[in-house]
């Protein structure tokens, strides 16, 4: 088969990645798609770099006994962690990540205060810090961790009380603030932007999956990797041995 004919291998701790799946399909819709959640293993924004480090390498593995030409990372968090590593040791692959969109944010604030939701270990790497010294000069910025939407989001509650109560929770510290926009710095988060506007009242919401698949496109156009055919196809991939899983992995590609 011709390389460019290949799949795209998409990973994700869990069912987040989708979100990004969802803005492939829209820069790419005659592509091929493998998507691994590691969902038996999400949350991975709670634990140690290694062991993140080792699961996403897990999930990479398994696609390139498949085979890809291109890897997308639609996880903010493991991308923090692991991009630099990946891109090392598999260098003939083109690898993209995620990273908060901040510069969007930033460039369109008219004077509220811009705030970052992600997981912890993402606020904590190095790469989202060089990222917020390069934007917090002329903007306020607030980060704001957020362990636990993830989990929300895994038990398919994408509203509600319990929700908009954990949200209300993490923004209460800042409600004398006003903020303008929110960045989404995980990519679980775009599917309860809705309660995240209602709690935050941001008139503004980014997230990073867009920019990321219009990145991966221009990546394999120029490497002349963009499939020539018509026969495109998502498998949706879990590592949780669980049906229920696999139908809201199809609940959320349609939403
Ligand atoms: N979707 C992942 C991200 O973008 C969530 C990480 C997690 O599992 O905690 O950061």
């Amino acid at each position: 088969m011709e390389k460019r004919e290949l799949p795209i291998g998409v990973i994700d701790s869990g069912l987040g990645g989708i979100s990004v799946l969802k803005e492939l399909l829209l820069a790419m819709p005659n592509e091929k798609y493998i998507y691994i959640g590691d969902s038996a293993n999400a949350p991975y924004g709670v634990k140690g770099p290694e062991e993140i480090l080792m699961l996403t390498e897990n999930s990479v593995k398994a696609l390139l006994e498949r085979r890809i030409k291109a890897l997308v990372i639609a996880c903010n968090t493991a991308t923090g962690v692991a991009v630099k590593y990946l891109r090392e040791k598999y260098a003939e692959l083109p690898i993209i990540g995620l990273e908060p969109a901040l510069k969007p944010a930033v460039e369109n604030c008219e004077g509220g205060a811009v705030a970052v939701m992600a997981t912890p270990v993402t606020l904590s790497e190095e790469k989202f810090r060089i990222l917020y010294d390069r934007y917090k000069e002329n903007t306020e910025i607030i980060t704001v961790g957020a362990p636990k939407i993830v989990e929300f989001v895994e038990k398919g509650v994408f509203e509600g009380e319990e929700l908009e109560g954990y949200l209300a929770e993490l923004f209460e510290p800042y409600k004398e603030k006003n903020i303008e926009s929110v960045v989404l710095g995980c990519t679980h988060f775009p599917f309860v932007t809705d309660a995240i506007s209602k709690v935050t009242g941001a008139k503004r919401i980014y997230d990073g999956g867009r920019g990321a698949a219009l990145e991966t496109r221009r990546r394999l156009e120029a490497l002349g990797l963009l499939s020539e055919e018509n026969d495109g196809y998502v498998s949706l991939e879990n590592t949780l041995d669980d049906p229920e899983i696999l139908r809201l992995s199809e609940v959320l590609l349609e939403r």
